[in-house]
């Protein structure tokens, strides 16, 4: 059995109230955009077509839709008329229309697949020419009425802007989410008008109009108010995200991951965790990262597009298109660039910054080196303050260091340069010449005692006292 759905999504508003340069169904939200999320929910209605509708900003628009959503048309609305204008402009743009129309707005990003499923399945079973799927709010705000006839049946949605104040007072409130027959939508999209406070051609109206002519038009309650909730100022946008952030954390401790302060907690919902995974406060793990199980993130990390293998350990670091091993350990303090490949037990330890290199397993990094364009051999140690002096000021350099080699304190390897395996580097050299095999690298100036020199030069000093003392 194959369903006759389209989807529109209206999203060619501005969004004033954000005051952003943005477009406000661009703004993001744990790893996607506003419109990101209603398109993902979208999707499981299985649509033949989805159809955006662009205004304000609408090439940087289209571009996004592209790109998170190929398969999805979109369509200009030039002058943002309303949301009735709106889905004129997509239904015109479609052309031939049947079976169910569903439309969204582009800033309800709570909306869930299982709540458009219980919805279109309460549209299918009454036969409705249309159903607006509504919510019971404590606070309904400024957002849109349901208002009922003296049986309690559905009579029209009212704008709080045009309501009567016994109006206001109704606490049932319009979603924006509705599903309507194609041919009752296309019938009454041409009999809108704009004799409201706004001057718009109001969706809501169509549901009223069919309602007056004798239609069948329904209202289905969604279970959670928070899957109606719309984002209209940057207050709602970081209220919504708790919600967001409550749901993604509470699925993931279901799932087995620990999580000691889920409120100081922020998963993007592209992001995968194992079981036994312990996420420390303060943690922010972004777009594709990956967490084996357990793994300990935390506490102060933001990980973005990085893998972190089973049992490794990353304290107080920010990493970004990074690869750590299994049993690694990184950080307090560690800075991991993109290209950055940890093997298996390696350590990138204190005020340590790694890019485009790898290091090899169980190499060791510990504390306040720079290393970039490098491959490390396994087992090598870096000493403190070791850093890979990548970048002449014109060009990048690589440097390759072998497997357990030795880098002494404080050393500068000057690319291109190899440290060849099984050999060492003095502390405090400056190594700009290849060191072979089996041999220690020293490049440094040699060491001068001048005797006697604090007594002639500092004399009376405490230096000096303690100089005599020990004679
Ligand atoms: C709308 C509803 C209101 C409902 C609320 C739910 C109308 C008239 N009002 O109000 O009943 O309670 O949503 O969140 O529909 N858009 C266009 N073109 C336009 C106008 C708007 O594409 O010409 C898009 C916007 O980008 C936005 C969506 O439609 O994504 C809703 O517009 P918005 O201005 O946010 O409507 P509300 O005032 O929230
Ligand atoms: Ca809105």
């Amino acid at each position: 059995m194959s369903v006759d759905r389209t989807v529109i999504v209206l999203a060619a508003g501005q969004g004033t109230r954000m005051k952003s340069s943005l477009p406000k169904c661009m703004m993001p939200m744990l790893g996607r955009s506003l419109l990101g999320h209603v398109l993902f929910a979208a999707e499981a209605l299985g649509a033949g077509r989805t159809m955006v509708v662009v205004g304000h900003e609408a090439e940087r628009m289209s571009a996004h839709v592209a790109e998170i959503a190929p398969y999805a048309a979109t369509v200009l609305q030039a002058q943002q008329r309303g949301t009735g204008h709106a889905v004129r402009v997509a239904a015109d743009a479609l052309g031939e229309l049947s079976g169910t129309v569903v439309v969204l707005y582009g800033d309800t990003p709570l909306l869930r697949r299982e709540t458009l499923a219980a919805f279109m399945g309460a549209h299918e079973a009454a036969g409705n020419s249309a159903t607006v799927l509504t919510a019971e709010v404590a606070d309904p705000a400024a957002l849109g009425r349901i208002v009922r006839d003296a049986d309690g049946g559905f009579e029209s949605i009212v704008e709080f802007r045009d309501a009567s104040p016994g109006q206001r007072a109704i606490r049932e409130i319009n979603s924006g989410i509705y599903a309507f027959d194609a041919g009752a939508l296309r019938e009454m999209l041409s009999k809108l008008v704009s004799d409201n406070d706004q001057g718009e051609e109001y969706l809501t109206d169509v549901l009223g109009m069919l309602r007056r002519a004798g239609r069948a038009v329904g209202t289905h309650t969604a279970e959670d108010v928070d899957d109606t909730l719309g984002a209209n100022d940057r207050a709602q946008l970081a209220q919504l995200q708790a919600i967001m952030r409550d749901r993604v954390n509470g699925g993931w401790m279901r799932s087995g991951v620990s999580m000691d302060d889920p409120s100081s907690t922020l998963v993007d919902v592209t992001v995968r965790l194992e079981p036994d995974v312990t996420l420390r406060p303060g943690v922010q793990l972004r777009g594709d990262t990956v967490v084996e199980s357990h793994a300990e993130v935390g506490p102060d990390s933001t990980l973005v597009d990085t893998s972190v293998g089973a049992g490794a350990s990353v304290v107080r670091a920010h990493c970004v298109g990074a690869v750590v091993g299994a049993g690694c350990a990184v950080g307090p303090f560690a800075y991991l660039r993109p290209g950055a490949v940890l093997g298996e037990g390696a350590k990138a330890g204190t005020y340590v910054e790694v890019k485009n290199s790898t290091v090899g397993s169980g190499a060791k990094v510990p504390h306040l080196s720079y290393v970039g364009d490098a491959s490390i051999g396994a087992d090598a140690n870096l000493g403190a303050g070791t850093i890979v002096a990548n970048y002449d000021g014109v060009a990048k350099h690589r440097t390759d260091i072998g497997e357990a080699v030795f880098v002494g304190s404080n050393s500068v390897l000057v690319a291109p340069v190899t440290v060849a395996d099984g050999s060492y580097v003095a502390a405090g050299s400056a190594i700009a010449e290849d060191v072979p095999s089996g041999s220690l690298g020293v490049a440094r100036g040699r060491q001068h005692n001048s005797q006697g020199w604090v007594a002639k030069r500092r004399p009376g000093t405490k230096t000096d006292e303690a100089a005599q003392r020990s004679k």
